[in-house]
């Protein structure tokens, strides 16, 4: 049986330091760390992720402001409430929630967060430094996928590192931190050929596909350590991960859960961007 890799566990002991260097922050500058949210629409799983990150900042005495717009939103709309936004000089992190209705284009959305206050890492220039090593910001999921790896003693070095999924937000930024950690890296997707024999080869196992029970256990070698980035709603509507946890953690050394896993580590990852970028206006890079 594979040991379980208890993410909110991880995601607590994280949190409460970073609220310790808020604290401290606050006392010393009189600077409070503050994170803006914008929502466009009403997509469900998006709602919950902008829920779940106004309570962590409360939680870790942030500053927060959630910007609620409607589905129909123009995009130059949403342009003019990021000027008034980048204006307020109590909001250190802009975040724009993704996916974005369609008659909005992502990019420009994203290029018009200034980089020293895009807390996602998504900005091309944030993605430039996450490329060559030289961090600003560490992007999120990934971010918290090697915190847990850190903190359960996990060693990368040497070791072969599949990512299944080649998203800006996961797959790409993944295994660029794998590969910085000295891992072997792999990035596999939904063209890729013999993908089993491929995912079986892995010591650490990463899954971003988006699809309840993609990972099935033929997939996994014996003793891989198996990280499920999934969000997904099986066919009774349960909250579940990309793989299949129950037959994985037969052959698997350590997994992942959903929920209880990445997730509340993505959103731990958040409020550290959220204080460093409060701390770099304070003028402590
Ligand atoms: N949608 C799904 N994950 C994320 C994320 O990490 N950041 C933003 N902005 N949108 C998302």
């Amino acid at each position: 049986m594979a040991h379980i890799i208890d993410g909110k566990k991880i995601a607590a002991a994280t949190r409460a330091e970073i609220a310790e260097r808020a604290k401290k922050l606050t006392e010393e500058t009189g600077i409070v760390p503050g994170l803006a949210v914008v929502i466009v629409g009403e997509d469900p799983a998006s709602k919950v992720y902008v829920r779940n990150k106004k309570k962590a900042c409360e939680e870790a005495g942030f500053y927060s402001r959630v910007i609620e717009l409607s589905e129909d939103t123009p995009e130059a709309e949403l342009l003019s409430r990021l000027e008034e936004i980048k204006a307020d000089p109590k909001i250190h992190g802009i975040l724009v929630q993704l996916p974005l209705p369609p008659q909005i284009d992502p990019d420009k959305v994203i290029a018009a967060i200034p980089p020293e206050k895009d807390v996602d890492a998504f900005h091309p220039e944030n993605v430039g430094h996450i490329m060559i090593g030289d961090y600003r910001f560490l992007p999120c999921t990934p971010a918290g996928v090697m915190k847990m790896l850190e903190t359960e003693g996990i060693e990368v070095r040497g070791k072969n590192c599949v990512v299944i999924g080649r998203s800006n937000i996961v797959g790409k930024p993944m295994a660029m931190l794998l590969m910085h950690a000295d891992g072997t890296v792999t990035i596999c997707h939904s063209k890729t050929k013999n993908l089993a024999e491929i995912t079986r080869r892995a010591d650490i196992l990463v899954s971003s596909v988006g699809k309840a029970g993609f990972v099935t256990a033929d997939m996994v070698g014996e003793g891989a350590v198996v990280i499920d980035v999934g969000m997904n709603r099986n066919a009774e509507g349960k909250l579940c991960g990309d793989v299949d946890f129950a037959a994985v953690s037969e052959k698997a050394s350590a997994i992942t859960p959903v929920p209880g896993g990445v997730g509340v580590m993505t959103i731990t990852m958040l409020l550290e961007n959220t204080v460093r970028a409060a701390e770099a206006a304070a003028g402590r890079a």
